[in-house]
Formats: structure tokens, C-alpha cells, sequence
């Protein structure tokens, strides 16, 4: 069939980051005030220590300031609520986000709500989350990797209403949002999770594909229709000898399988990760104008 249009996360994040930094740098100028984003981090994962510097760096680039919070591995629930507390009082701080997962012994369910849903800038809050989940309410916040598939979708001319799409993976963070998010724009939507009876059928049916599993090359090219649009939200860690960390980072979707079936597709790295981290800093440039009013 037709080579499959390659979907460059990477340029429309620049784009996106190229005009937060301007309205950033306007503000300034006219009011003196500029947008920050403080960063709880909790213990030692090299995953999260990642993701926060890839995001403090963004931050950086736009012009949003930044605090970073780091505790523990052992710290108490009180000593993280304490924390965020802080910050929810603090009016230079407009958003806040608390780099999940937690350590086991802290109820990540509790944290979340205690961050301020006005600052709640990963919208994981359950005020944000349900409103996201209700028609006809509107959050304060879409919680950024869904709002990043959809700036894909939607940028990349993809019709949405009414089409089938399949969201592979419920979690509270990217599948679940996602699916309430494709709804919101009128897709028939359908979730596929573990207790999914006969899933490669399912989604072989689907104009649009979303995949959030955290399995490496699980969604196969023979399960996917042709003409098909799949954004691979995965981001696993594959040893790889020949890279110089000892690992690469792989799709959930067999990519090179795909390729040959889809109309277009995200590639892992470059696809939909860097338009995430865009969506934080226009979540938190939004929160800020809400703040200088
Ligand atoms: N862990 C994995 N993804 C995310 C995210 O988007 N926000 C936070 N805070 N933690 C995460």
C-alpha cells in the first residue's frame, strides 16, 4: 500500500514551544511576571529523575520558572502533603505537579487531591478528572499526555467524530483520560484491557488507534486496518547493547510492522512524548493567566 505518513512529534512540539515563549516573554515585558511550575520528587527512580529534568529543561526554554521539591524515599505522608501545601499557598507558583509513582506507602489517590485543582496542572485531581469526564463541564486542566494525542489528531487533520477508535489500556493517567477525551470529540470509542475478550479483533475494526499498555512491540501490524491512525503513547525501556545507555525506548506498536498498514503513525522516540511535555507548559502558561487575571 501507500507509505505511511510518519506523525513528527517533535516539530509540532517546537512549534507549540516557540509560541508559549513568546507570549511568555510579552507578559514579562508588559507586567513583570513570568509562569512557574514547581516539581515534588520522591525517592530515587532514574525514570522520574529523567522525566523531571526532560521537563524542568522545557521550562527553561519557554521561559517558565521553576522549584523542585526533592524527598526521600522513606519520607512520611505528612512531610509530602506539607510540601505541596507550600506550594498550593505560594502565588508564584501556578502549577504543580508530583512525579508519579509514589513509593508504595504513600496513597498517591490522597496526594493528588491535596494538590490545589487551580495549580493542578497534570490534571490528575479528581475535580479536574471528573469534570474532564462529564460532558458539558469543563476542567481547569487536561492532563497532558491525552491532550497531546489529541493536538496530534487534530493538527495532523485526523477526522475524529464518529469514527471507531480503540483506546489499548485504562490507566488513570493516559488511557483512561484519553478515552474520555476522544468521546468529548464525538469518536465511538472502545477500551481494550487485560480482561478484553479477543482484543486483535477489536482492533483491527479501528479507524484510530491508542495504544497505553507498557509492553514493548505487543500490537502487532496484522491486528491493525489498513488506513488506520495509531498513536503509540508507550515509552519502554528495551536493553539495547549498541546504544551507549545500555537501553533504547520502544513503542507499544510494532513499528516496523505498522508502518506498512497504517496511514500514519508516532514514532517512539519523537512522537508523542515531546508534544506531552509542550502540554505542561501550556497548561501551566494557562494557569498563569488565569492567576494575573
Ligand atoms: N508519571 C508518568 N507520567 C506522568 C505524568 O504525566 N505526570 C506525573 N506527575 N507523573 C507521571
Amino acid at each position: 500500500g501507500q507509505a505511511a505518513a510518519v506523525i513528527d512529534g517533535k516539530s509540532i512540539a517546537q512549534d507549540i514551544k516557540v509560541r508559549i515563549a513568546g507570549e511568555i516573554r510579552r507578559t514579562k515585558a508588559a507586567i513583570g511576571k513570568c509562569p512557574g511550575l514547581a516539581v515534588v520528587l520522591v525517592g530515587e527512580r532514574r525514570d522520574s529523575r529523567t522525566y523531571i529534568n526532560i521537563k524542568l529543561r522545557a521550562c527553561e526554554e519557554v521561559g517558565i520558572a521553576t522549584q523542585i521539591a526533592k524527598l526521600p524515599e522513606n519520607c512520611t505522608e505528612t512531610e509530602l502533603l506539607d510540601v505541596v501545601s507550600d506550594f498550593n499557598e505560594d502565588p508564584s507558583v501556578h502549577g504543580i505537579i508530583v512525579q508519579l509513582p509514589l513509593p508504595q506507602h504513600l496513597d498517591e489517590e490522597k496526594i493528588m487531591t491535596v494538590v490545589s485543582p487551580e495549580k493542578d496542572v497534570d490534571g490528575f485531581h479528581p475535580l479536574n478528572m471528573g469534570n474532564l469526564a462529564m460532558r458539558g463541564r469543563e476542567p481547569l486542566f487536561i492532563p497532558c499526555a491525552p491532550k497531546g494525542c489529541l493536538e496530534l489528531l487534530l493538527r495532523f487533520g485526523v477526522e475524529i467524530i464518529g469514527k471507531k477508535s480503540v483506546v489499548i489500556g485504562r490507566s488513570k493517567i493516559v488511557g483512561l483520560p484519553i478515552s474520555f477525551l476522544l468521546q468529548r470529540h464525538h469518536a465511538t470509542v472502545c477500551t481494550v484491557h487485560p480482561y478484553t475478550k479477543k482484543p486483535e479483533e477489536i482492533i483491527s475494526q479501528a479507524d484510530i488507534v491508542v495504544s497505553d499498555v507498557g509492553i514493548p512491540n505487543m500490537v502487532r501490524g496484522n491486528w491493525l486496518k489498513p488506513g488506520a491512525v495509531v498513536i503509540d503513547m508507550g515509552t519502554n525501556l528495551v536493553k539495547d547493547p549498541s546504544s551507549r545507555s545500555g537501553f533504547c525506548v520502544t513503542g507499544d506498536v510494532c513499528y516496523k510492522e505498522a508502518i506498512k498498514v497504517v496511514s500514519a503513525i508516532t514514532p517512539v522516540p519523537g512522537g508523542v512524548g515531546p508534544v506531552t511535555i509542550a502540554m505542561l507548559l501550556s497548561n501551566t502558561l494557562d494557569s498563569s493567566k488565569r492567576a494575573f487575571g
